[in-house]
């Protein structure tokens, strides 16, 4: 027996790589939340910036409602010293370690910015040639999120050193033992979605960046057609931040890419400015039922089921064996959207909540229609067995 036991321990160290070690943690099992600077301030953040924006996270409900990360993006670099130390631009942050402490002390992580290239987009200092050490001060401030940003890096790798450009700074990054999320940002350039994990990233951008209007929001959501096989639990695609409460879109619009953001599992970055949040961007942002279509944890990236015209319908297959189902209306007048459940392998009499009215709207036999206002979305789940 005693023989058996030492031969079954060992057998399960070998079989299970890594899980035992202490500090191994699995990162990101569902899409990671938080806020980042870029959507609403752009480069022209600093330390009173960030702390009003994390107590605001903290104070509002967000933090709850699942939003961890604060991410501090481009605009925050200095110099590096004579040693190769990362210093952020004194006169904006003078003491990102007592920046990252107090955002910790109130119970959210903390993200940062930087590039493969000499500069960032802006122009800034960036990590090229200074990685190995940047990780390493990122980890002593406190860091848990880098964003690594393609940028400048043309001027220094050719096309195919790209992949080895991001498993430089991803394995720099986990030599350095603190948990930290790695986020790609290189805009969808060869297919980055076939090789983001295997260069350690959890999340990688599929697409350039969002700008607030709705045609921008809508085809970066819908870019993710058929790149569902992808995505799962610690590997996420990334359409990009949230525009929601950014001033140039409808709250139906709003309403639309949380549903869609939320049925394609993907990370959850509001991009407002959490200090002048009127509440029903706050109640878009933090509608518990999207957000748990979203953070469900098979993290099954929903697909396109059927397209008619400008409108389609979106389905994603949920742990409790339900589906979200969306319906999404691009036309610029309402239209009658109708889900036909033999086509979302359904069976023909299902029961269905709305996931934004928050009601349960009975019984349907065979399909489901709504009327859906232009550029809006009707969310609604599913339940198993009808
Ligand atoms: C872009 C990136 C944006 C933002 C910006 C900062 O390349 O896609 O999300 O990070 O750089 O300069």
């Amino acid at each position: 027996m005693k023989i058996f036991g030492r031969v079954f321990f060992l057998t399960l160290l070998i079989v299970l790589p890594g899980r035992c070690l202490a500090g191994d943690v699995e990162l990101a099992q569902t899409p990671p939340m938080g806020w980042n600077s870029w959507n609403c301030f752009r480069t022209n953040i600093n330390d009173s910036i960030i702390r009003a924006q994390a107590d605001a996270m903290a104070k509002n409900g967000m933090r709850e409602a699942g939003y961890q990360y604060i991410v501090i993006d481009g605009g925050w670099e200095g110099y590096h010293d004579a040693n190769g130390v990362f210093h952020p631009d004194p006169d904006k942050f003078p003491d990102m370690k007592g920046l990252c402490d107090y955002i910790h002390n109130l119970g959210l992580k903390v993200g940062i910015h930087t590039s493969p290239g000499p500069t960032t987009c802006a122009g800034r200092e960036a990590s090229y040639g200074h990685e190995k050490m940047d990780a390493r001060t990122f980890a002593n401030w406190g860091i848990d999120f880098v964003k690594y940003d393609w940028c400048s890096a043309d001027k220094v790798y050719q096309p195919e050193q790209m992949q080895d450009a991001y498993r430089k700074m991803s394995d720099d990054l986990k030599a350095t033992d603190r948990p930290i999320v790695f986020s790609l940002c290189q805009y969808g350039m060869q297919d980055v979605w076939k090789w983001g994990r295997s260069v350690g990233g959890q999340m990688w951008r599929t697409t350039g960046d969002i700008a607030d209007n709705y045609n921008s929001m809508i085809l970066h959501g819908l870019n993710e057609e058929g790149l569902e096989q992808y995505a799962g639990p610690g590997h996420w695609n990334d359409p990009d931040m949230l525009e929601v409460g950014n001033g140039k879109m409808t709250q139906d619009e709003w309403r639309t890419q949380m549903s869609l953001w939320g049925i394609l599992a993907a990370p959850l970055f509001a991009g407002n400015d959490l200090t002048r949040m009127n509440p029903k961007v706050l109640k878009i942002l933090t509608n518990p039922e999207v957000i748990a279509i979203d953070q469900d944890a098979a993290g099954i990236q929903g697909h396109c089921a059927r397209q008619v015209g400008p409108t389609q319908i979106w389905a994603k297959a949920l742990t409790d064996g339900g589906m979200a189902v969306g319906l999404f209306n691009m036309n610029n007048h309402a239209m009658t959207i109708t889900a036909v459940f033999k086509e979302l392998g359904l069976s023909d009499r299902v029961m269905a909540r709305d996931l934004w009215l928050h009601k349960d709207l009975g019984q349907f036999d065979k399909s489901f229609s709504s009327v859906v206002p232009a550029h809006g979305s009707v969310l609604i789940k599913i339940n198993k067995g009808g």
